[in-house]
């Protein structure tokens, strides 16, 4: 059975063009078309729900992926998708995307909440989301423009406990109000 339809196969070139497609990394082009709907063309998110990839570290994000694909992360869409991907895929998706221009968004956020969170950043979140969140460092994601409401609904899953917080991470955020943290995220979504 199996022998016949891989001589089918091969006399049809079916077998050999699905070799390629597996050994070849994906090309920038195809990632646009995966996943520039949601994540722009360059990484730049094209929407409040969706987070930036450009800049993020290569590990950060082959981390994500492979927490969406196990389902250890939860998601809306990214589950699903991860799933069609190999860690080969993660890891070439992760140099792609690290490559790109921090993507700068301008939002409406609350000044005097910027403010605090500014005051809270260095001590509380610097040692991980470095330059005000700018630098990726890492497993840790790029905060700096990223959508306030996006920040938003992780920092829900990650104090709801549906998405588990790094340890070193409880540490700091355990200790601060729900005010503090809003100011945190309202301040990471000023930064360009
Ligand atoms: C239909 C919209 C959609 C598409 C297409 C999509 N994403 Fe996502 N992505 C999201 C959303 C929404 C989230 C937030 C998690 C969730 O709810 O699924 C996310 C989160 C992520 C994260 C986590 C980033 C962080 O800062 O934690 C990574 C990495 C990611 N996506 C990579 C990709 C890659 C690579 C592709 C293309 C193969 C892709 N996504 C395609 C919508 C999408
Ligand atoms: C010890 C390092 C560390 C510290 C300190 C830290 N974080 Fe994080 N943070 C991480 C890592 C690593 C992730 C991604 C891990 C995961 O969930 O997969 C993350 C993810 C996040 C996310 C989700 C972003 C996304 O795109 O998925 C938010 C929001 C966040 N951190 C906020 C904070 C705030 C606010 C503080 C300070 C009170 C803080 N973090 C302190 C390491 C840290």
């Amino acid at each position: 059975m199996m022998m016949k339809w891989k001589r089918w196969a091969l006399a049809t070139g079916v077998l050999a063009v699905s070799a390629m497609a597996q050994a070849a990394p994906p090309s920038a082009a195809m990632l646009s078309n995966a996943c520039a709907g949601c994540h722009g063309t360059n990484g730049g998110s094209a929407g409040p729900s969706m987070p930036s990839l450009a800049s993020q570290s290569k590990e950060a994000i082959v981390e994500a992926m492979k927490k969406f694909k196990s389902g250890e992360r939860p998601s809306s869409v990214m589950g699903r998708l991860a799933k069609g991907y190999s860690d080969a895929d993660f890891a070439a998706m992760g140099e792609f995307f690290s490559k790109q221009k921090l993507h700068a968004t301008t939002q409406v956020v609350d000044a005097a909440k910027v403010k605090k969170g500014a005051s809270l950043q260095e001590s509380n979140c610097g040692r991980c989301h470095l330059e005000d969140g700018r630098e990726g460092k890492d497993d840790s994601p790029v905060m700096a423009s990223q959508w306030l409401p996006y920040l938003q609904i992780q920092m829900e899953q990650y104090l709801s406990g549906k998405r588990k917080m790094p340890e070193k991470m409880k540490e700091k955020v355990d200790p601060l109000s729900k005010d503090d943290i809003d100011a945190l995220l309202h301040f990471y979504a000023s930064v360009k």
